[in-house]
């Protein structure tokens, strides 16, 4: 089966050009997509002006763009790369964990989540979720802890805090790393903190679905560590020295920003704040409206002490894949987030042996869960829209 990314990648519109930073109560699309990235005349701009006088690679506007998402997140250091998975092998390798070291994660995430762990040379040992819940299990994280385990991994998964602070006193009682993937989660918070800023290190995407993006590929590591910021900053360029062009301290990667993403990215930034208020009140909405419906069951609502940013607003249903196909009928497009738990798809049974009924959570999610359109300029009357469509879905 395709992996929803790439199903989500095929079906990913144009972006859209807004000027407001409003939700329209323009005329309603025809089509609800599931995500819409949007470029706006500013971020064109800042595109067009990095490629006319800044160096492609390298280029001031990837210093800055680091400084500033530093400064959004609350962190010392921010470093960026050319992608999310590659901000978590880079962030393994610069704690120089590899192999012969185990990384304890989630198995319901985006499979990248696991695949930086392979990649750095390391194995990944899975626990499964909370109950309710989408996100890593404090609990059976623990019970997971062997003599190999360097690092813990949750992932805040649809832009839903994870209990971080649950995992960094286990991590710190245990002697191990904490790594955030907040790849989903620009701008999700946890007592008043950003995520990505409460671990040794924080790993985003900018993927163009993500709650903001660069305009293609790229991600960043935050992080208070000096050392560990260092390191990453040779290891995605080459494994550079500091100010040495030619010598090499490390086996790096290619693994850098490019500039005009960053100029992007910079800009889009400074719109963050507000696309994640829309998308809050779109959940608002939805909950609303879906509250009394039977046989759906709507996400957990996040406790006073969290700030989620809805990058997805995902119901579970025993009905999902009719329920899918009837809103496509209907010009909507829903999402799943995902079908199949990493431990289940076909490298990590080769690998590691596992079968159905491993994590059993998990592998329920992945049968009923559903995300619904949810992107900064959905309109009122679409939410209502796809209210009313998932309401007729639902009927046997
Ligand atoms: C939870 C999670 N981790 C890691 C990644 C990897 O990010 P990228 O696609 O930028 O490599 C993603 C991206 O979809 C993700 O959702």
């Amino acid at each position: 089966m395709l992996n929803e990314k790439v199903t989500e990648n095929a079906t990913l519109p144009a972006p859209m050009i807004v000027e407001s930073e409003s939700r329209p109560r323009s005329e309603p699309r025809k089509k609800i997509h599931l995500a819409s990235p949007i470029i706006d005349a500013e971020m064109k701009e800042a595109a067009l002006s990095a490629l006319e006088n800044e160096m492609m690679v390298m280029g001031e506007s990837v210093f800055k763009f680091e400084e500033e998402f530093a400064q959004y997140c609350g962190t010392k250091y921010a470093v960026s790369t050319a992608s999310g998975t590659a901000a978590l092998s880079v962030t393994f390798q610069a704690l120089n964990i590899g192999r012969g070291s185990e990384v304890i994660t989630t198995p319901f995430s985006f499979i990248a989540t696991a695949n930086s762990i392979v990649h750095s040379g390391a194995d990944p040992i899975f626990a499964d979720v909370e109950d309710p819940g989408v996100n890593l299990s404090p609990s059976k994280t623990r019970a997971k802890i062997g003599s190999k385990t360097r690092a813990l991994m949750p992932v805040h998964l649809y832009g839903q805090p994870a209990r971080i602070d649950e995992f960094h006193d286990i991590a710190v009682e245990s002697g191990l790393s904490l790594i955030e993937d907040a790849c989903q989660a620009h701008g999700a918070e946890f007592k008043g903190r950003k995520v990505g800023s409460i671990g040794d290190a924080g790993c985003f995407s900018f993927y163009p679905a993500k709650n903001m993006t660069v305009g293609g590929d790229g991600g960043m590591i935050t992080t208070n560590n000096e050392e560990l910021a260092d390191a990453a900053r040779s290891i995605r360029d080459c494994g550079r020295d500091k100010n040495s062009k030619y010598y090499h301290g490390r086996i790096g990667f290619t693994s850098r920003l490019n500039t005009v993403n960053a100029a992007i990215g910079r800009v889009q930034l400074r719109r963050l704040e507000a696309w994640n208020q829309a998308r809050i009140r779109i959940a608002e909405q939805y909950r609303k409206e879906l509250e009394n419906v039977q046989d759906i069951i709507l996400p957990p609502l996040e406790r006073s002490i969290e700030k989620a940013v809805y990058h997805l607003f995902v119901i579970r249903t025993k009905s999902r894949d009719q329920v899918k196909k009837r809103l496509a009928d209907k010009g909507i497009e829903a999402g799943i987030h995902y079908p199949r738990p990493i431990h289940l798809q076909a490298p990590y049974r080769q690998a590691y042996g596992y079968t159905e009924g491993a994590f059993p959570l998990s592998e329920s999610l992945s049968n009923e869960v559903l995300s619904l359109p949810i992107f900064p300029t959905l309109t009122e009357d679409e939410v209502d829209r796809v209210c009313e469509a998932l309401k007729q879905s639902l009927a046997p």
